[in-house]
């Protein structure tokens, strides 16, 4: 147990100079028994589970720096662990892969010509957002919520077209988790598509949308400096100095700091000192909450990865009343993106179909500001590069998203 303990705060201490390799491993757990220990020897070495031990047979990720590669596959075995795979062999690689092929990106001074196939630096994002507001002033605002930490404006992109009868409202918020790329990426050529597309005229003309691309803008910053790729959390110090930032899924005043978010700061899910402690949650949720309770009728916070459409109750294994309306909707929008590409996304009850969090974006909408249809998408992949997801897969990312965003529509304007 000492020696354990020791390595966990070598662990801490090196993170920040790691200059070997990196892996990302893979156990499959067979039994409940597997997943608990799997757990914790989580918290005591301090592992980065990219996918979280969760049910028998749901495989588990995690990143492995090469200097602990003994230790970790030791404690593995001597848990009594099935034996891992090596799942990605070389993650820095891929990270300077896809730095490189982003400074290819040409400028653009339009929406349509954008560069949409890389992925883009905050302030390209930032330019995108003032080219949207711009180009479609008649009916978009752009319009800051609030700011980081580090004092970064953040911006929604209100769409409303004008119409004789009101509309329903739908939210899109990505980027909570400053690693998970695809997200904003694939939802700027969303949204383009629906801008510019006519075969997707319906969607600005049946709904207003309100984007948010951005919101932990201050870890985005981090995650495209050196050794910074996979920050999860904002950049706010905590009583922690060897670990700074809070796990802003984990921040939301609903149902905070009960079981399913921790409470110490070097853990992946810390749930900050207070709810709402971190600015990007507080501007975020006042600007949700200036619609008015009920008055939003869809809410999606995008992340990624593993595939998932997840609906409340995150905090605990209960469900809301409205599940089977939850649940209609989310197989029709699961169906929707498998009839593109093929690719299958696992929907369900957060709590009973993933694991237990508490705090996070989707319980809040749901029960302080009333959104009856709050969802958190997982987009892709399954593991294969995890939030390294290879620029190429944004086109068919957006492609499967914007028909799953097409069925919501069909169905919140059906309800209204
Ligand atoms: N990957 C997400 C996270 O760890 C999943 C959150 C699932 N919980 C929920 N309430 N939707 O933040
Ligand atoms: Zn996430």
């Amino acid at each position: 147990m000492f020696k354990i303990r020791l390595l966990a705060i070598t662990v801490i201490l090196f993170e920040f100079q790691s200059s070997g390799s990196q892996q990302v491993w893979r156990v499959v757990p067979t039994t409940q028994n597997e997943i608990i220990r799997l757990r914790e020897l989580g918290s005591t070495l301090k592992i980065d589970f990219w996918i979280k031990p969760s049910q028998v047979n749901r495989p588990v990720d995690f990143l492995v720096e090469s200097e602990y590669e003994k230790e970790i596959s030791h404690s593995l075995s001597v848990s009594g662990l099935p034996p891992h795979s090596v799942y990605i062999k070389d993650v820095k690689s891929l990270v300077g892969q896809q730095v490189a092929e982003s400074k290819l990106a040409k400028a653009a001074f339009t929406v349509a010509d954008f560069d949409y196939s890389v992925y883009h630096r905050v302030e390209e994002i930032y330019a995108w957002i003032d080219m949207v507001a711009e180009e479609y002033e008649s009916f978009t605002t752009k319009r800051q919520i609030g700011t980081t930490y580090e004092g970064r404006p953040i911006y929604a992109l209100e769409f409303a077209k004008e119409s004789s009868n009101p509309k329903p409202k739908i939210f899109v918020d990505s980027l909570i988790h400053c690693r998970e790329w695809i997200t904003t990426a694939s939802l700027m050529l969303v949204f383009k598509q629906m801008l510019q597309n006519d075969d997707y005229a319906s969607m600005l003309d049946e709904v207003d949308w309100y984007f948010v691309p951005m919101i932990n803008i201050d870890g985005y910053v981090k995650t495209w400096q050196e050794g910074g790729r996979l920050w999860r959390q904002t950049t706010r110090p905590t009583a922690s100095s060897a670990c700074p930032g809070v796990d802003a899924n984990r921040n939301w005043d609903a149902y905070w700091s009960l079981p399913g978010a921790s409470p110490y700061p070097c853990d992946y899910d810390y749930h900050g000192p207070t709810a709402a402690s971190e600015s990007e949650v507080r501007n975020l949720a006042s600007y949700v909450l200036g619609f008015g309770y009920g008055n939003i009728s869809a809410y999606l916070t995008v992340h990624s990865y593993t595939q998932l459409i997840l609906y409340p109750y995150g905090y605990d294994d209960v469900l809301t009343p409205d599940n089977a309306y939850l649940d209609s909707t989310a197989k029709k929008m699961a169906d929707a993106i498998e009839a593109v590409h093929g690719k299958k996304y696992v929907y369900g009850p957060s709590a009973t179909g993933i694991y237990v969090t508490s705090g996070a974006t989707d319980d809040w909408a749901y029960d302080v500001a009333g959104v009856t249809l709050s969802y958190t998408y997982e987009l892709r992949d399954t593991g294969e590069y995890g939030f390294l997801l290879p620029p190429e897969q944004i086109l068919p990312q957006s492609e499967e998203l914007l028909e799953g965003f097409v069925a919501l529509k069909d169905i919140v304007v059906a309800n209204f």
